[in-house]
């Protein structure tokens, strides 16, 4: 079993970059940015205000949450049901974002993470993978990039995927986002102690994926 720790604030990268090493060394990936979306999507539902606590604390136990990996690919069902790309606007965003800063909601989640990774060898990333869910993971690794440059590839990444956004919205969002997910009083993104930092500004993507299988290599050894 081997388990690598992706941790890092948003347009890093972590996602396609993670997805492309769990191929390359046939292990599953995990993407737990999809859980809080899950959570943010269903208490959008029920209209209720996603920094408010106890409205979305109250919640909690009416929803059941399933992850399943079917075609290569992580699927993740709200009572049953599995809502797609309904979960990855910007909207579901910040929702997912005001939604994860509530300990509740960790502690709702905590227990799937690390399920799924006592059963399988993982590349998982989030924001506490590291300092959290695999404290012992055999590599951690922080990747981050500029402001900018985080900006301009999750722009690109909305509008491949046919959604009209501007730019400096983007920008602007991710700098709100970031903000929160790092100031915030419970698992704030942060490096652990013993993570690589990472910055790919200067970097593209195959690069990037190079680099993570070589300090994979470095660190597992023989394992892999
Ligand atoms: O990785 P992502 O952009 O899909 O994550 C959406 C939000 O979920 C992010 O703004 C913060 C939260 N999140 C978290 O708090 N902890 C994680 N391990 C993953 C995501």
């Amino acid at each position: 079993m081997i388990r690598i720790a992706i941790d890092g604030p948003g347009g890093a990268g972590k996602s396609t970059v993670a997805k492309a090493v769990a191929k390359k060394l046939d292990i599953l990936y995990v993407d737990t940015g999809a859980l809080y979306r899950t959570v943010g999507l269903y208490v959008k539902s029920k209209g209720v205000d996603p920094k408010d606590a106890e409205g979305v604390g109250a919640l909690l136990p009416e929803i059941s949450i399933e992850v399943k990996y079917e075609g290569g690919a992580q699927h993740v069902y709200l009572n049953g049901v599995d809502h797609g790309d309904a979960i990855r606007t910007p909207e579901m965003s910040m929702y997912a974002s005001a939604v994860s800063a509530i300990p509740s909601v960790r502690a709702f989640l905590l227990e799937t993470q690390k399920d799924i990774a006592r059963k399988n060898s993982v590349i998982m990333d989030g924001r506490d993978i590291g300092t959290v869910i695999l404290p012992d993971a055999d590599l951690k690794v922080f990747v981050t990039a500029s402001a900018e440059c985080r900006a301009m590839r999750r722009f690109k990444e909305l509008t491949e995927r046919g959604q009209s956004v501007k730019y400096e919205d983007v920008l602007a969002e991710m700098n709100q986002r970031d903000g929160q997910d790092s100031s915030r009083a419970i698992a704030p993104t942060k490096a652990a102690e013993d993570a690589v930092y990472f910055d790919n500004s200067d970097l593209d993507f195959d690069q990037t994926v190079d680099a993570i299988i070589r300090m994979v290599k470095e660190k597992t050894g023989g394992k892999l």
